[in-house]
């Protein structure tokens, strides 16, 4: 049930009664239970524009619209706000109805082809901590669209091609003419990397090798494809591994790099200078983006071929837009990378577009992020300086998860307590990172994403199971309720109007890809169930069997709700921990 589109769609046949059929129609969640749970603030535009007052327009509005099955009481307030309250006969029965329903009530939506293009960390060197942010909210992102009902296309546009491919190979080359595998050549990418560049720095012989390489690898030399491509494997395998360990739903069938645009890199080029939006400066082709000048009036300078040939970062995705709104029809674009990005996509959108490399109705989003930052505020890194690798960053979660697990009242076996320590600590980790604001920089701190306080995993995940442990005492499985609800208690009416809010916070979610709003709904239910659970005693004896089926019931929905909304965020639940 989508509420705040329910209202809607009564207050603009209203309007239009009023022959304002056309005015816009603003609804909001209200401030204070005591202005009910939305209210509409439309009559003060409105009456600027009929010329009465504000107040005389808002009674009209009472007057007509027709809300009496959902709300029991409609008030004109201040200046002319129409307060809604919500009636518990109304607001039970859909709960009740969403018990009933696997979607708990949410509606698909028109489907769109959705391509997310996400994780996308580059293959020349370990899988970093700043591919953990749009590796884990793009995974909840592409479960959420796809629960609404879109046809999303993941895209993992991984960097798997570029001149230091060149010195990479040389230096594997010579690995695997010493007998070595390329498996343990390149178990460590990092020091891989590290050595190859030395090198290539040291040795005048090896970097005219891997300059050589470079070429060969561009001109479809078939050696040198062949060790690049044992390159990629590798690494591409180390990539699963974290991907394995964070529970994604990634795999090699999303993989789209960049080499996979190499063949229409020159033709990308082509097209912009027939269309005159490419222009040949200094032996490169480029495009000015006017749109974009700085203060002085000059242009921003989008580089698309440097002047010995080479094709850019800029070219490549030039040429996956043109594929995924052609060949994909994506209607709607999301790529999810961090902020620095930002320009990059922005003059690719404005030269794409003009070259009508995709239609005007086809969105294409940048869904940029903050860095991760260290307790000391700074990038996130290894105490001696090193990147992290994530794969021993998850590791550590795991661990430490189990062992503050295991310190906590309660009888697991040695089996479920790995089994919890798992999804409790990739569970925070990720939550962690879903639960903030993705625009801001945020600081990864183990003692905060473990606590069970506040807007965290564990506290969720914990909460969860009390809900759960309630069915347990009282001996009763969903199945077997009769499921006939009435809200009586101010808790309940709260407890109610959260979980039918859901649909309308999933829809924000997938609109604005942002899961920190689903991150806090799940926070707010969770404590309004607790508020709720503490005054309406459901298995106590002196409960009336009617009221506490009533509750049952409404915890039933509680526990459903925050299944789905965790598992859309990709976090997984347990029965006990
Ligand atoms: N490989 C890039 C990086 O690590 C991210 C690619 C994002 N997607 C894209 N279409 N450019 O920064």
């Amino acid at each position: 049930m989508n509420i705040h589109a329910l209202l809607i769609s009564r207050f603009k046949e209203a309007l239009t009664e009023l022959n304002a059929a056309d005015a816009p129609v603003p609804i909001a969640r209200s401030a204070r239970p005591e202005f009910g749970e939305y209210q509409f603030n439309g009559a003060m535009a409105l009456a600027k524009r009929l010329k009465q007052k504000p107040r005389d327009i808002a009674d009209k509005i009472v007057e007509r619209v027709k809300l009496d099955d959902v709300a029991d009481k409609l008030e004109v307030a201040g200046p002319g706000f129409i307060n809604i309250h919500l009636s518990d006969r109304w607001l039970a029965n859909q709960c009740e109805l969403a018990i009933h329903d696997p979607r708990l009530g949410v509606a698909k939506q028109p489907k769109q082809n959705v391509v997310v293009d996400y994780s996308s960390p580059n293959l020349a060197k370990e899988m970093h901590v700043g591919h953990l942010r749009t590796t884990i909210i793009g995974d909840s992102v592409v479960k959420l669209l796809e629960f609404l009902g879109h046809n999303v296309i993941r895209q993992n546009h991984m960097g798997d091609w570029g001149t230091q491919f060149g010195m990479l190979l040389a230096h594997l080359h010579d690995k695997l003419q010493n007998n070595q595998m390329a498996e343990t050549a390149l178990s460590d990418l990092e020091d891989f990397y590290r050595e190859a560049k030395i090198r290539f720095d040291q040795e005048a012989d090896f970097a005219d090798r891997a300059r050589e390489f470079v070429v060969k690898l561009q001109g479809g030399d078939k050696a040198c494809l062949a060790l690049w491509e044992q390159f990629i494997d590798v690494s591409i395998t180390h990539s699963e591994e974290v991907y394995e360990k964070l529970n994604v739903s990634l795999t090699r069938d999303h993989i789209m790099g960049e080499s996979a645009y190499n063949h229409d890199l020159a033709q990308v080029v082509s097209d912009l200078k027939e269309k005159g939006i490419a222009v040949e400066d200094q032996g490169a082709q480029v495009v000015f983006i006017e749109e974009l000048a700085d203060k002085e009036g000059n242009p921003a300078v989008y580089i698309v071929q440097k002047s010995g040939g080479g094709y850019l970062y800029a070219t490549t995705d030039l040429a996956a837009m043109r594929y995924r709104s052609g060949k994909l029809n994506a209607d709607r674009t999301l790529i999810l990378t961090d902020a620095r990005q930002a320009l990059h996509f922005r003059q690719t959108e404005i030269v794409g577009r003009k070259a009508g490399f995709m239609a005007p109705e086809q969105s294409y989003e940048h869904c940029p992020f903050g860095m991760m930052l260290g307790s000391d505020g700074r990038p996130f890194k290894t105490r001696t300086g090193g990147t992290v690798k994530l794969v021993e960053l998850l590791d550590e979660a795991v661990e430490r998860a189990r062992n503050l697990i295991a310190q906590r009242d309660n009888e697991l076996t040695e089996q479920e307590l790995a089994e919890v320590g798992r999804k409790v600590g990739i569970g925070a980790v990720k939550y962690a990172d879903l639960s903030k604001n993705r625009t801001t920089d945020y600081v990864f701190n183990w003692d905060t994403m473990l606590s069970f306080e506040g807007n965290t995993a564990p506290y969720l995940q914990y909460a969860f199971t009390r809900v759960k442990s309630i069915f347990r005492k009282a001996g009763v499985s969903l199945a077997d309720l009769p499921i006939d609800i009435s809200l009586n208690e101010k808790q309940e009416h709260v407890l109610a109007v959260q979980l039918l809010q859901f649909e309308e916070t999933i829809n924000v979610v997938g609109r604005d890809v942002t899961p920190h709003v689903m991150c806090a709904y799940l926070y707010d239910l969770a404590s309004s169930f607790m508020s709720f659970y503490e005054a309406c005693p459901i298995l106590r004896d002196d409960t009336p069997v009617q009221v506490r089926q009533s509750r049952l019931a409404l915890a039933a929905l509680v526990s459903n709700t925050m299944a789905l909304g965790l598992s859309l965020l990709g976090i997984e639940t347990l029965e006990k921990m």
